[in-house]
């Protein structure tokens, strides 16, 4: 009987945390995944007064307040079964402790936790080259991921936008606060013996070990 996964994945802006989560949804149809990021994007798409809260932090590249992003994502994690990947979420040591609160009563606290380490360069380039369709959310690269038809979406043929806070100041904003945030995060889940780190430029690289470190967990006796 394999064990169910409650995976964390850690990593700065344009690590591929939302890449690599597509590809394990891919792997594992059964797996469900709670993005952080994501859940903002629509309350910002459907203006929601939550979404005109949090797009005042988001395009300066700032977090949003813990209470109010810890809220949401466990309105989102009550729905979930056994086995889930959270995306972005939790960020802070605040919020790591509030989720561990949340989880431990029902015997489900998160049980691995992998950071993807990818070189700033790689990342500041990666962002440059992201495009989103804003209705779907889907993303594509100029390289990695291009769109069928330059500048429009594969599905509707909309145009592709760039996220609001995929600029060159928001993503300052964003590197210092991963910066900031992180290390605490790591230490607190190293002590809980559940920090895994991947390091590379690509998926090629990342993607394989991952799934490996996913399938050891799942065996584990
Ligand atoms: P969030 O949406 O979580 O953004 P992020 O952490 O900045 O991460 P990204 O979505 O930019 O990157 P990703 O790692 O998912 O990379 P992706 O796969 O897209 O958060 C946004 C904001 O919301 C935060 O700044 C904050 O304000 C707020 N927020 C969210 N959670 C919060 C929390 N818990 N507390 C407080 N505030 C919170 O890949 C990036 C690009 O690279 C793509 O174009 C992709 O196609 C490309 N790419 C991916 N993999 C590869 C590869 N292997 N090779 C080449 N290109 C690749």
């Amino acid at each position: 009987m394999l064990n169910p996964i409650r995976l964390l994945l850690l990593g700065p802006p344009g690590a591929g945390k939302g890449t690599q989560t597509l590809k394990l949804l891919k792997q594992f149809p059964n797996l469900k995944t709670v993005s952080s990021g994501d859940i903002l994007r629509q309350h910002i798409r459907n203006g929601t007064r939550i979404g005109t809260l949090a797009s005042q932090y988001i395009k300066q590249g700032k977090l949003v307040p813990d209470e109010l992003i810890t809220k949401l994502v466990f309105k989102h994690l009550s729905t979930l079964n056994d086995s889930w990947i959270l995306d972005g979420y939790p960020r802070t040591l605040t919020q790591a402790q509030n989720l561990s609160q949340f989880l431990t009563p029902l015997d489900r606290d998160i049980n691995l936790v992998v950071e993807l380490a990818v070189p700033e360069s790689v990342i500041i380039s990666r962002i440059e080259e992201r495009w989103v369709h804003p209705a779907s959310g889907r993303t594509y690269n100029d390289t990695y991921n291009k769109p069928k038809v330059a500048g429009l979406d594969d599905i509707t043929s909309e145009p592709l936008v760039k996220r609001s806070d995929d600029n060159k100041l928001a993503m300052q904003n964003r590197l210092e606060e991963y910066r900031a945030t992180t290390s605490p995060l790591k230490q607190y889940y190293k002590d809980k013996g559940i920090l895994t780190t991947i390091s590379g430029d690509s998926s090629d690289v990342i993607f394989p070990i991952l799934l490996d470190t996913i399938l050891e967990k799942s065996r584990e006796a």
